[in-house]
């Protein structure tokens, strides 16, 4: 087995546990089309990193054996048990309802190797379901048995997640209009769209379990892992065949986004605009897409997109040394590799 396969079978039974929780926390109620319509993605796939760094760090935390008794109920600093499933739940159906409205901002037709939602059902339903999964989220987040005021705390800092990808968000967007920004511009963007949920995910645990000296440490692990883990998306949308990725290869040079590789190769003299021919990505071809990369690899952007990347997750391993020194703490070591090294 090579260390990638080892990693992935570490997230496969990880995510199986997560997918029947999500199965029993989220039923479907009326109108059925809503309730189907928000649990389509969740139930189309989905790697589930996320979640799965929350039970990682609380497995490190607690000292908890994956699959044990303890599973739902993790003992927290003070021995009082606490469902951090719930919370792992929370953070993967977060998850959902951003992909739900970003396929809709990015105007992207597949996700998880299905129609978008926007797509399979209509652009209200669509709404509707990311509003519903929006706020679920925040019901399963107050399920944990916690403490009130780790709860509560939990819940702020969950709240303020979402301000904060709807921030980055809304840069992404705009970015689209500007000519060019830079890489400081494009590394603050990718922090509040993407790297506050890793953030979240790894640092909520420590929050609930009462481990208040891991809160911190956790979060600068996430925001660093969080924005490696997007330069590596902004890459496998250049390189995995769309088959392989669930969703359409080369959409961020169609839609013109601003990545990582993108503003590198503009400051090396590359002309981005005439990258891609299109603006439909109906009508790119997979040559057309070859041809770019080879360029931006000319240009040394893939090179500096990928030696970015390791460095931030360098940097995001360092500030795992509060951790006791137990399994799980070494599988958020291997997991943080995990991110920059997959292929999809
Ligand atoms: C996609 O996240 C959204 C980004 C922040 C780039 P994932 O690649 O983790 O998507 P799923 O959850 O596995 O489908
Ligand atoms: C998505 O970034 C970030 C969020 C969903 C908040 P992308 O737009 O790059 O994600 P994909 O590539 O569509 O999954
Ligand atoms: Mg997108
Ligand atoms: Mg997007
Ligand atoms: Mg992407």
């Amino acid at each position: 087995m090579t260390r990638q396969q080892a990693v992935e079978a570490i997230i496969e039974k990880r995510r199986k546990m997560v997918n029947s929780a999500i199965e029993e926390d989220l039923p479907i109620d009326e109108p059925r089309r809503l309730y189907e319509a928000s649990r389509y993605l969740l139930e189309a796939g989905g790697k589930r990193l996320r979640p799965t760094i929350t039970l990682l760090a609380a497995e490190a935390l607690a000292d908890v054996a994956v699959g044990s008794e303890e599973f739902r109920a993790f003992p927290a600093a003070d021995r009082s048990p606490v469902d951090i499933m719930a919370a792992a739940v929370s953070i993967e159906i977060i998850q959902s309802f951003t992909l739900i409205h970003d396929d809709i901002m990015d105007d992207d037709d597949m996700r998880r190797g299905v129609p978008a939602v926007h797509r399979e059902y209509d652009l209200s339903t669509a709404i509707l379901a990311g509003d519903t999964l929006y706020s679920k989220a925040f019901e399963n987040m107050l399920d944990t048995g916690a403490p009130a005021e780790r709860s509560v705390r939990a819940l702020s800092e969950l709240a303020t997640t979402c301000t904060e990808i709807c921030e980055g968000q809304s840069l992404d967007i705009q970015f689209e209009q500007r000519p060019a920004i830079t890489p400081d511009e494009y590394l603050g963007m990718v922090e509040l769209k993407t790297a506050v949920l890793y953030a979240a995910a790894a640092s909520i645990p420590a929050v609930l379990l009462g481990h208040d000296e891991a809160v911190e440490p956790l979060h600068s692990y996430g925001l660093d892992i969080g924005r490696a883990f997007q330069i590596q998306d902004d890459l496998l949308d250049l390189t995995t065949p769309t088959e392989k990725l669930g969703k359409q290869r080369g959409s961020d040079l169609v839609e013109g986004k601003q990545t990582i590789i993108t503003v590198h190769a503009r400051d090396q003299g590359v002309d981005i605009e005439s990258l891609v021919d299109t603006n439909s990505v109906e009508a790119v071809t997979e040559a057309e897409i070859d041809d770019a990369v080879a360029e931006l690899e000319r240009a040394g952007s893939i090179e500096y997109a990928r030696s970015t990347a390791r460095e931030l997750v360098d940097s995001g391993k360092s500030h795992l040394d509060v951790l006791p020194e137990n399994e799980s703490h070494e599988l958020l070591n291997n997991i943080a590799d995990y991110l920059i090294e997959r292929e999809y």
